[in-house]
């Protein structure tokens, strides 16, 4: 077991922290956002993860894992850094890297003997050999290291299923001393025959970028399949089933939506966007799901309007899911943001619910209606929007719904409500790549 410092106690750094605590290390989570580490110790958990409370509750009752924003001593006391800031992206459609670098001029400052440096944040390809040149520049006294890039795959809202049993692990690095440590971090996977990939830091790098994106191309492609399928007359959901049973495509990842969000694909895309840009290469794939993923979010908005005829000035429409996808609290890149912009823009009100994420929205949309309940947010509604798929979403009362709501206009994102059920109760709905009933 080793001694691990993470640095960024974000989504990412948190789950990963709490999950290396689990696998029995000694971890401190070390943040710059004293704020949120005094929540922390409160054990107060600053997001929403399933299962993430009970698993911090054990580990710091058994001495494993503590939080600090004292990161200097925390890299001066630990054998292994793991960076898991922020990279976000930058209007140029670049990663912002400032974090990422100013976390390493502090670890360079406090390199006191050997320590694996590792990144877990997602960076551009050839990070890693910049992050070694800057360490290794005007090396301090008996201090030593190695370089590690170990990519992070966690979905939002399975962050912690996610991480405790990982598809793969990769550990990205030409030091056999800095891979046979990384093993022993992961060492309950490592026993239990996790793949580990042991590949060099670049291949680590691109192995994330590349993962990320294709999964944000495959959603693109289902997304515009649904849209034709509107137009000829087929059923996205079932030829989603039936091209899922190909074992080259599965089932995973194939289903329609308002268009993907969050902190990660959107940016992840630009980023290998513009470092194949930097390398004189054009990946038309990157630049088409890019392209999609924006036309999506306005087709919504466009269905929406054509679904009110009577125009969206002065109606109160009811967006229910304000997260980028259910089971998270997390609204970056989401595809309600649009939506709630493209309502205000044509002069009618919002009222806003969602189950956990009306605090995250509420920060940058502070003077549209929030409400605590579906049936709050329906009340008098002209128009109901489902954007996200939580399960609450997936059982709605329509009937009730019917009764409360002043318009009888539903449009459904994400494919989720019956639409024999919506017909007989006389809404006028609309979804995505559906065989309207
Ligand atoms: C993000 C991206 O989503 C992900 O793609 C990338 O791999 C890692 O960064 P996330 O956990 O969502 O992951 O980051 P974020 O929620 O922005 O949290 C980053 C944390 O780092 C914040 O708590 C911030 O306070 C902290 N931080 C930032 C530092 O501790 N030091 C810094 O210098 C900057
Ligand atoms: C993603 C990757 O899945 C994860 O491996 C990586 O580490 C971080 O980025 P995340 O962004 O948390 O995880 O969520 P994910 O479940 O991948 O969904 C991303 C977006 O795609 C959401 O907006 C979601 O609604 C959308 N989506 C996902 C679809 O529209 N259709 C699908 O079939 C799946």
């Amino acid at each position: 077991m080793k001694n691990i410092t993470i640095i960024g106690t974000g989504y990412v750094g948190l789950v990963t922290g709490v999950g290396l605590s689990e696998f029995g290390n000694k971890v401190i989570c070390a943040d710059i956002d004293n704020d949120k580490i005094l929540k922390l110790k409160a054990g107060e958990i600053p997001i929403y993860e399933p299962g993430l409370d009970e698993i911090i509750k054990r580990n710091v009752q058994n001495n494993r894992l503590l939080f600090t924003s004292d990161i200097s001593s925390s890299i001066k006391n630990s054998e292994v850094i793991i960076i898991a800031v922020g990279t976000p992206q930058s209007d140029s459609g670049e990663a912002d890297m400032q974090y990422v670098y100013s976390v390493v001029n502090e670890i360079k400052e406090n390199l006191n003997g050997y320590k694996v440096i590792c990144t877990k944040s997602t960076v551009p390809i050839g990070t890693g050999k910049k992050i070694t040149n800057i360490l290794k520049n005007n090396f301090k006294e008996n201090s030593d290291f190695n370089y590690v890039s170990n990519p992070e795959f966690l979905r939002e809202g399975s962050a912690v299923k996610d991480f405790l049993w990982p598809d793969r692990i990769i550990i990205g690095t030409s030091s056999l001393i800095a891979y046979e440590v990384m093993c022993d971090v992961y060492r309950p996977l490592y026993i239990n025959k996790s793949p580990i990939n042991h590949t060099s830091v670049e291949t680590a790098e691109m192995i994330k970028y590349a993962s990320n994106s294709f999964l944000a191309l495959k959603i693109s492609y289902i997304n515009e399949i649904a849209n034709l399928c509107e137009l000829v007359g087929a059923d996205v959901h079932d030829v989603a089933i039936a091209m899922g049973k190909d074992g080259r495509i599965s089932e995973k990842f194939l289903h329609p939506g308002p268009g993907f969000g969050g902190s990660c694909f959107p940016k992840d895309l630009e980023s290998l966007s513009s470092i194949s840009d930097e390398h004189g290469v054009q990946m038309d794939t990157l630049t088409a799901a890019i392209t999609a993923n924006k036309k999506q979010k306005k087709q919504m908005c466009n269905k929406l309007e054509n679904l009110v005829t009577s125009g969206l000035k002065d109606k109160e429409i009811a967006v229910l899911g304000l997260s980028f996808k259910a089971n998270t609290d997390d609204v970056r890149e989401s595809s309600s943001i649009d939506m709630i912009n493209f309502i205000l823009s044509k002069g009618g009100y919002v009222r806003a619910y969602d189950p956990i994420a009306n605090n995250s929205m509420s920060n940058l949309f502070p003077n549209i209606s929030y409400f605590q309940n579906v049936y709050e947010a329906v009340d008098k509604a002209q128009a109901l929007i489902v954007m996200t798929e939580w399960n609450e979403f997936r059982s709605l009362d329509l009937n009730r719904i019917r009764k409360i709501m002043s318009g009888k206009f539903i449009l459904d994102t994400r494919n989720i409500l019956n639409m024999k059920e919506l017909s007989s109760l006389g809404f006028v709905y609309d979804n995505i790549g559906r065989l309207k009933i």
